[in-house]
Formats: C-alpha cells, structure tokens, sequence
C-alpha cells in the first residue's frame, strides 16, 4: 500500500531482536498467569481462530452471550489481568503522544493458519488515544480499509518488530488480518504470530 489513510502509522522494525525476545519472554510469564482463551463471536457463538489473553488494568474479551467488552478479570480463571510490562507502558509514553498511560493490553496469538476479519476497534470509551499494535513471530499480511465497511481497502505485510498505530483519522479505520506466512520468522519455536494491542479505554 503505497500511501495509509491519515492517522494511520507503520513503523517497520521498530524493534530490534533482543528486544523482540524480551518482549516474548514476557508474553510467557503472562499466558502462564491468564492462559489464552477460544473467544467467540457475539450472537452466533462461532469461535474465533485467533487465541487471546490481556494485561494491564483491564482486557478485552467477547463471548456468546455477552459480547465483545472490557473487563478486569479473565474470562475463564476470574483471576485480575497481569501487570502491563514496563517495557510497554514506556513504548506507549514514547509513541502514542497520549498523555495516560494505557489500560488494556490484548494479546493475540495467531497460529499459521489464523485470520482476524475486517473490523473496527471501537469498544473504547476514549478515541483520542490511538491504538498501538506491536507484531511479533511470522509476518502477516495487514488489510486497511477506511471508516465504511464498504471503503476500499489496501494490504500490506507486517513483519516481527513492527509497530503499527491506528490513531487520529485512521483510529476507526476498518483492519484485519488476511493471513499469516508459515516460516517466515525464528522468533517463536512453534510458529504462528502474536500481536499485541495496548489501548486506553477510559478519558
Ligand atoms: C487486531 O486488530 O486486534 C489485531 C491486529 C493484528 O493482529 O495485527
Ligand atoms: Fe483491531
């Protein structure tokens, strides 16, 4: 994709391997804590194909009967989210010209054969904060539409160490993932892809 829609950042390799595997280190001690769930689609149930866990203060989450929301505890163990690394909360001060630190974490994990749909992020009470996504693992290739659903769209890959920030324009811009690219990193042991969303949910 040539040019993004306003608001709308890449920032490829961000960072650096050492800092990737850090990032990966921390990632394990939270799934140890909050392990990653099947979220399902509001409605109709269907299962999603990406697994997902969260950090911070507060999380996102979906299931059948009560939708997509953001709550303090998982979904499965009842148990408070973990702490949000400090590693990320410094990204935030540093990259989302945001003034409160950020809330929610989600962590997606995408095994090679994963997708996310089109969508918009939009369960946040606070859209002035952007939404800042960090790709770790085997590159996948990103779809960006604009604020219709009907909007064209355009595709570009990201890549272990990308950052990507939806903000100003672009913060409700529709997104999603086509597909992930098998043996594409050495990051992760098992393949597959992690994203990581920080958000701030409240004003
Ligand atoms: C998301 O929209 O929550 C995930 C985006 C991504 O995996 O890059
Ligand atoms: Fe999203």
């Amino acid at each position: 994709m040539a040019t993004l829609p306003n608001g709308i950042r890449h920032l490829p390799g961000f960072l650096d391997r050492a800092a990737q595997e850090h990032l990966v280190e921390a990632i394990r001690r939270i799934v140890a804590e909050a392990p990653l769930y099947v979220p399902a689609m509001p409605g109709t149930g269907k299962p999603m194909s990406v697994r997902m866990t969260n950090c911070g203060p507060l999380g996102w989450v979906t299931d059948k009967e009560r939708g997509y929301r953001y709550q303090p505890t998982h979904p499965a163990t009842g148990k408070p989210w973990p702490a949000m690394p400090p590693e990320l909360v410094e990204m935030w001060e540093q990259l989302a010209g945001y003034p409160k630190p950020p809330e929610a974490c989600l962590v997606n994990f995408y095994s090679d054969n994963a997708k996310m749909g089109l969508h918009q992020d939009r369960d946040e009470v606070e859209f002035s904060a952007p939404v800042l996504s960090i790709s770790l693992g085997n590159t996948c290739l990103f779809r960006v539409g604009g604020l219709d659903r009907k909007d064209p769209t355009g595709s570009f890959k990201l890549s272990s160490g990308d950052i990507v920030l939806l903000g100003g324009e672009g913060r409700l811009a529709f997104h999603g993932v086509d597909r992930i690219y098998p043996g594409t990193s050495t990051l992760l042991k098992n393949g597959g892809r992690i994203n990581l969303t920080l958000r701030r949910v409240n004003p």
